[in-house]
C-alpha cells in the first residue's frame, strides 16, 4: 500500500465512540428531531434475506440480517409492503392491510421484527399503499358483485363511452402502460392507474378516508415509526375525471396533485401526531414542479419526502449543483429536511446509470441494455455515496446500494415478474434488473440469500456477484460496504457537529466542492486530478489521494479550518 494512502484511522476510532451511543432509539427530546438527518435503509422484502427457503426474502431473514444493518451504522429502516397480497404488482396490490401475506410471514413475526429493530436502535417505516388496493380486497370483490353495492362507491365505476359503451370513459393511461380502465361483466369500467388488478380508491368516499386513518392507527400501535407513502400525489382525481387531452401539462394533470389532496395529510397528520415519539411520513411525490412538491412538505402535512430530482440528475458537477442549490432552497420555504436518494425498487441502480454515456435517469426511457463501463459507474458510485452523505438532511440508501450492485440486464425474459413488461407489450423490462435478491455470501447462487445450495431465488443472481457478496466486502477494507460503514459512522458526527447550511468552495469547474462548518467534501468529476484544499486533513476518501491530489471520478472528505 502507498504510505501517502489515506488510512481511516481517525475513522475507527471515531465510529466506535458513535457506535456505543446507538444501543437504542433515542428519546425525541435528544435534540433535533432524528428524521432531519436520518440514513433510511429500504428493504426491499422479497429481495433482502430468505429464512425459510422458499427462495423469497421473509421477515424472519430480516430480523436475522439487523446486525448487519446496525453495523452498516443506519438509523431507519423502511420496507417495502409487507401486507397481504396476491403479488401483481409485488405487493402494492393490498387485499389486507392489517395483515402479514404469509409468504412474509404474519403478525407475531411483524411484531417482533418491529421490536427487534427497536432494540438494535434502528427505527422503522412501513410502507401504506392508499390510491388503489388490490382487485381481490373484500371491497373491490363486493364492487364487483352488484352495482348496486356501497362498495361501488369507494373506486371509480363509470359507464363506457360510444353507443354501447365499450370505450373507456376517458382517455387516461395506465402508469404501466395501456387504458387506466378496464370493463367488468355489467358493462361498466373501473379505473386502475397502474395494473388492473391494482382498482384505485376514490378518495372522496368517507368511508375510504376513515378505513385509512384506522390502518395508520393499527400499525402506530404496533411501534412502527412511520408510513412511506405510495404515489402520495395521486390520491385526488379531478372533477368530472375530463380527459387530458393530446398535449397536457404535466403540472395540470387531472388525476395527480389536485389541491385537495392536501387535506387527507392535514388529517393523517393530526392521527400521527396523537402519538407519542417522533413517528414520520415520507411521501413518493413525483412531480414536475418544486412549487407544487413542496406544498406536501409544509408543517401539517408530511415531514420529508424523496428527492427524485437528484436521483434523476446526469453526473455532472453544474447540473448536480443546481439540483442541491434548488432542493435546499425549496426545502427552507417549508422549512423541511433536504433529502438524498440515487436508487430505489422502481429505479436502474446508478452504477449501471453512472457508467452510461448518459448518467441521467428517465423513468419514461430507462434505456435497459445501454451500454455502460461498470469500472467507471462504481467509482462514481462510491463517489456519490460520500456526496449525498455529505449533504445536509436525510439520505436514502437502497439495499444493495452498499455492494455497489449494478442492474441485472440480462434476466431471460420467461423469467421477469414486473407488469410493466407485459403491460408496456414487450418493449419495457421493466424493474426486475434492481429487484435481484441480495448476495450474502459463498461463490454461487443463491449466495446465502436462501439457506442451502438448492434454493432457487425469485429472480436469478448474476454469477459475478461472488465477487460483491456482503462476505467478500467485510473481508476488504476497500470495499463499498467498507466505504459505506466509515462513511456512515462519520456522518454520525458531522451531523452532530455541523449545522444544516451548506457553503460552496470554489475548486474549478469539474469540481463540486462545500464545506459545513470544519467539515468538507470534495467531488472531482474528472478527468485530471485536483489539488485538495487541505490535503493532511482527509478523513476518508473514495479512492487514493496521492501527493494531496483527488484522481478523477472520486470524493473526500476533509476537516478544514473554520
Ligand atoms: C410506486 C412504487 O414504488 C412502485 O413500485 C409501485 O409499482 C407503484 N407505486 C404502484 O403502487
Ligand atoms: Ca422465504
Amino acid at each position: 500500500m502507498p504510505e501517502d494512502r489515506v488510512m481511516p484511522d481517525r475513522v475507527m476510532v471515531e465510529s466506535r465512540v458513535l457506535t456505543d451511543d446507538r444501543d437504542r432509539v433515542p428519546s425525541s427530546d435528544a435534540g433535533p428531531a432524528w428524521w432531519r438527518s436520518a440514513a433510511i435503509y429500504q428493504i426491499y422484502v422479497r429481495s433482502f434475506a430468505d429464512a425459510n427457503g422458499d427462495g423469497i426474502g421473509d421477515l424472519a431473514g430480516i430480523r436475522s440480517r439487523l446486525p448487519y444493518l446496525r453495523d452498516l451504522g443506519v438509523d431507519a429502516l423502511w420496507l417495502t409492503p409487507w401486507y397481504v397480497s396476491p403479488m401483481a404488482d409485488a405487493g402494492y396490490d393490498v387485499a389486507d392491510y392489517r395483515d402479514i401475506d404469509p409468504i412474509f410471514g404474519d403478525l407475531a413475526e411483524a411484531e417482533a421484527l418491529i421490536s427487534d429493530a427497536h432494540a438494535y436502535g434502528l427505527r422503522l417505516i412501513v410502507d401504506i399503499v392508499p390510491n388503489h388496493c388490490s382487485d381481490r380486497h373484500p371491497w373491490f370483490q363486493a364492487a364487483l358483485a352488484s352495482p348496486t353495492a356501497p362498495e361501488r362507491g369507494r373506486f371509480w365505476f363509470l359507464p363506457g363511452r360510444g353507443d354501447d359503451g365499450s370505450l373507456p370513459p376517458n382517455d387516461w393511461r395506465s402508469y404501466f402502460g395501456g387504458p387506466a380502465w378496464t370493463r367488468v361483466d355489467d358493462g361498466s369500467w373501473y379505473l386502475h392507474m397502474f395494473a388492473p388488478e391494482q382498482p384505485d380508491l376514490n378518495w372522496e368516499d368517507s368511508a375510504v378516508r376513515a378505513e385509512f386513518e384506522d390502518i395508520l392507527r393499527f400499525w402506530l400501535d404496533r411501534g412502527v415509526d412511520g408510513f412511506r407513502i405510495d404515489v402520495a400525489h395521486g390520491l385526488m382525481k379531478a372533477a368530472g375525471l375530463p380527459d387530458v387531452g393530446a398535449d397536457p401539462d404535466p403540472a395540470d394533470l387531472p388525476y395527480q396533485d389536485r389541491p385537495e389532496v392536501h387535506e387527507i395529510y392535514r388529517s393523517w397528520r393530526r392521527v400521527l401526531d396523537s402519538y407519542d415519539g417522533d413517528r414520520v411520513f415520507v411521501g413518493e411525490v413525483w412531480l414536475p414542479t418544486p412549487a407544487q412538491f413542496i406544498e406536501y412538505l409544509r408543517p401539517d402535512e408530511l415531514h420529508s419526502a424523496f428527492n427524485f430530482e437528484f436521483l434523476c440528475a446526469p453526473w455532472e458537477p453544474a447540473a448536480l449543483r443546481a439540483v442541491i442549490d434548488d432542493t435546499v432552497a425549496k426545502h427552507a420555504v417549508v422549512a423541511a429536511p433536504p433529502t438524498w436518494v440515487l436508487s430505489n425498487h422502481d429505479t436502474i441502480r446508478h452504477t449501471t446509470r453512472y457508467g452510461r454515456d448518459d448518467t441521467a435517469f428517465d423513468m419514461g426511457n430507462k434505456r435497459h441494455g445501454a451500454p455502460s463501463d461498470l469500472e467507471l459507474g462504481t467509482r462514481r458510485a462510491r463517489a456519490a455515496a460520500l456526496l449525498t452523505l455529505a449533504l445536509p438532511g436525510g439520505v436514502y440508501i437502497y439495499q444493495g446500494d452498499e455492494l455497489g450492485l449494478a442492474e441485472v440486464e440480462d434476466i431471460p425474459v420467461g423469467l421477469l415478474q414486473d407488469p410493466t413488461w407485459a403491460r408496456s407489450g414487450g418493449t419495457d423490462r421493466g424493474r426486475d434488473g434492481c429487484r435481484v435478491p441480495l448476495p450474502w455470501s459463498g461463490d454461487a447462487a443463491p449466495f446465502g440469500f436462501s439457506p442451502g445450495a438448492d434454493a432457487r431465488p425469485w429472480l436469478p443472481q448474476p454469477a459475478e456477484w461472488k465477487c460483491a457478496t456482503v462476505e467478500v466486502q467485510a473481508a476488504d477494507g476497500e470495499s463499498m460496504l467498507a466505504l459505506y460503514r466509515r462513511a456512515l459512522r462519520w456522518r454520525r458526527a458531522l451531523h452532530a457537529q455541523c449545522g444544516p447550511d451548506l457553503e460552496w468552495l470554489e475548486l474549478g469547474a469539474a469540481a463540486l466542492a462545500f464545506r459545513r462548518g470544519g467539515f468538507a467534501c470534495v467531488v472531482n468529476f474528472g478527468p485530471d486530478s485536483i489539488r485538495l484544499p487541505a490535503p493532511d486533513e482527509v478523513v476518508l476518501a473514495s479512492d487514493v489521494v496521492t501527493d494531496g491530489r483527488l484522481p478523477a471520478d472520486s470524493a473526500a472528505w476533509l476537516r478544514i479550518p473554520q
